[in-house]
């Protein structure tokens, strides 16, 4: 099992020196639904803030897409469990350089393929699949060269980084979020894509929280802002956060 790397090795500077001088990264963890505009914004902010930037998703996704591709049933918790040992995935950290790859394969496109998407769900509500998956987002998040590290997720608040300085829930009405998710996926009817996300979000939920903000936790809606307000309203609430913990509070 050679578990996640991350593509932030070679980096070097004197901000990340800084913060680990201070340390240790700072976390900025980020959950929400479906079509909240989590990734972009989340990767938006970490360039902004010359952080790293994380997304747990799309390992969820590479699974699904290992499985796919390996003939193995994702409905099969034991089958899902075996094929771990064997799961090989690379996630890019840098917000200037995001890839994903399982293997020697570059899955970055093929991970958001609507047959991917259709199966993650039943993958992402397996307990030792998640455990699994957490200690490789802990131990990219701890071992980042950057300064800080943007994590999103549905989960990451809560159970990935619950002491994480900076912890966000980023929603936005249901009618955003669908009217964004099917201007990404133009092939799609509104109506399909409508109600693939209200589905996708009602099994992921049973699963984890991601709808309601847990003690701690900022909400942030996006729902009246554009993405460049939401970046700007997300980098602000790092700020604020990061100045009262530094402050002890
Ligand atoms: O954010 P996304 O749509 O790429 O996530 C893909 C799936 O992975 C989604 O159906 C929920 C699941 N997921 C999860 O259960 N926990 C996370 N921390 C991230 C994603």
């Amino acid at each position: 099992m050679t578990g996640a790397q991350h593509a932030g090795d070679l980096h070097t500077g004197s901000a990340a020196e800084a913060s680990h001088a201070d340390g240790g990264p700072v976390v900025v963890a980020i959950d929400g639904p479906a079509g909240s505009g989590k990734s972009s914004v989340s990767r938006a902010v970490a360039r902004a803030l010359g952080f790293a930037y994380l997304d747990t998703g799309a390992s969820y996704r590479a699974l699904s897409w290992d499985l796919l591709d390996r003939g193995i049933d994702p409905a099969h918790p034991d089958a899902v469990l075996g094929a771990l040992d064997d799961f090989d995935f690379r996630i890019g950290t840098d917000p200037d350089d995001y890839f994903v790859r399982v293997g020697t394969t570059d899955v970055t496109d093929a991970i958001r393929e609507p047959r991917v998407t259709g199966v993650v769900s039943l993958v992402a509500r397996i307990p030792e699949v998640r455990r699994w998956l957490n200690e490789r987002f802990r131990g990219i998040m701890s071992s980042t060269p950057f300064a800080g590290i943007v994590a999103e997720g549905r989960d990451i608040t809560t159970v990935v980084a619950p002491d994480a300085p900076v912890r966000i829930l980023l929603t936005a009405s249901e009618e955003a979020r669908m009217g964004r998710r099917s201007q990404e996926l133009t092939s799609e009817s509104a109506a399909a894509v409508g109600e693939a996300l209200r589905s996708r979000d009602k099994a992921d939920s049973r699963v984890v929280d991601f709808m309601n903000a847990a003690d701690g936790v900022t909400t942030v809606d996006s729902t009246e802002l554009d993405f460049d307000q939401t970046v700007a309203a997300v980098v602000q609430v790092v700020h604020t956060q990061t100045a009262r913990t530094s402050h002890g509070g």
